[in-house]
């Protein structure tokens, strides 16, 4: 088999072997998911994104008890064994991006769980959702290269650390503005590029294109990551000969397979690679919820984790069912029962 080439880039003072990312996915990239692809062989992961005016607002309430009201903080915690690691913000005003970003490289905020810096700081210009992009944030501002530009501006100018720009092909067919955005975004002082090869109005249908990640790698010379639709190291393989693309983020084909960073791997040294039984997959994904019991508590975790542990199950004999019983587990103990159950009758 043909060798795949990813040598990785560095960010800052990190070095992002093999480029291979964890796309930040609001509701799934909390640091339990990102740790487990840490581990898998993710060598940059991002959070959640984060609400930059939300967390500077939460600075205003410090006389509350901060569980009481640290909503924002929690999702910008940064922990020292899961770097690299960027903080995804999101905003429209350049003075609270930069304030965001100066509160997180600080590491000393009302409400901060961090134990370490970020790596970088990530900025949203892709999120196509109407609650954000009607405040003007995520992807419109592809609509206002300007302002775009300002925004990244003001965070570098604010922060040490590197400041990357993730965004979408454009705003919609008639207005891809990938390359030229990403011109501006590297003129202002940019690190790194992701491109999401779809725009606003496709949200996540139908396929990427890739070719617009290749003409973003044209425009400039930071390191730029590709992204959309990688669920196999074929995938990935194909989309970097196509783009040319210095990295790969993985969004959707991580959730329930955090293996797909291993996949590629082996497919850049020529290994073969065998995906690991649904007993290790069930194993990771009791695991996961264990580390997300600890840091949210058994009742809030629990029913976040069902919906990872239905995407661990993807694919198995029975998924429909045993989703349906994952999807009204209260404890940690009955995910347990149905994945023995599983696995035991996997073996028979
Ligand atoms: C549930 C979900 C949540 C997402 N949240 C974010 C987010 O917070 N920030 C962001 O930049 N992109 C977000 N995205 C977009 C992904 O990072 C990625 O760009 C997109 O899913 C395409 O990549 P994929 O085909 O590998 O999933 C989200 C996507 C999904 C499916």
């Amino acid at each position: 088999m043909e060798k795949l080439k990813l040598d990785g880039f560095s960010l800052g003072s990190a070095f992002i072997e093999h480029g291979l990312v964890l796309s930040p996915m609001a509701g799934a990239t909390d640091h339990a998911f990102r740790e487990v692809c840490r581990a898998h062989g993710a060598s940059l992961v991002v959070s959640e994104m984060v609400s930059a005016k939300a967390l500077c607002y939460e600075q205003l309430c410090k006389k509350k008890k901060a569980a009481e009201i640290s909503r924002t903080a929690p999702l910008a915690a940064v922990s020292a064994e899961e770097l690299p690691m960027s903080v995804q913000l999101f905003g429209s005003e350049p003075e609270f991006m930069a304030e965001a970003a100066a509160l997180l490289e600080s590491g000393e905020y009302f409400g901060c769980k961090s134990t370490a810096k970020p790596t970088a700081i990530d900025i949203n210009m892709g999120c196509p959702v109407a609650k954000v992009v009607s405040n003007g944030e995520g992807s419109a501002l592809m609509r206002d290269p300007k302002l775009a530009g300002r925004i990244i501006r003001a965070v570098c100018d604010r922060v040490k650390l590197p400041v990357t720009v993730k965004m979408r092909a454009g705003w919609d067919k008639d207005s891809i503005n990938a390359p030229e955005l990403a011109k501006i975004a590297e003129q202002s002082g940019a690190a790194m590029i992701c491109v999401h090869g779809r725009t606003r109005a496709q949200f996540y249908e139908p396929s990427a294109d890739w070719n617009v990640i290749a003409d973003v790698k044209k425009a400039v010379s930071v390191p730029v990551v590709g992204n959309g639709d990688i669920y196999s190291a074929e995938d990935a393989r194909r989309m970097i000969d196509i783009s040319g693309c210095d990295g790969i983020a993985v969004g959707r084909g991580a959730l329930g397979n955090p293996w797909i960073f291993e996949e590629i791997i082996a497919a850049e040294r020529g290994e073969e690679y065998k995906r690991p039984n649904i007993a290790e997959r069930l194993k990771t994904a009791i695991a996961q919820t264990e580390r997300m019991c600890e840091e949210k508590g058994e009742y809030i975790a629990v029913r976040e984790a069902r919906k990872h542990v239905s995407w661990y199950i993807t694919g198995i004999r029975g998924a429909a069912e045993a989703r349906h019983r994952v999807n009204s587990v209260e404890t940690i103990e009955e995910i347990k029962k149905i994945a023995e159950e599983i696995s035991a009758s996997a073996e028979e």
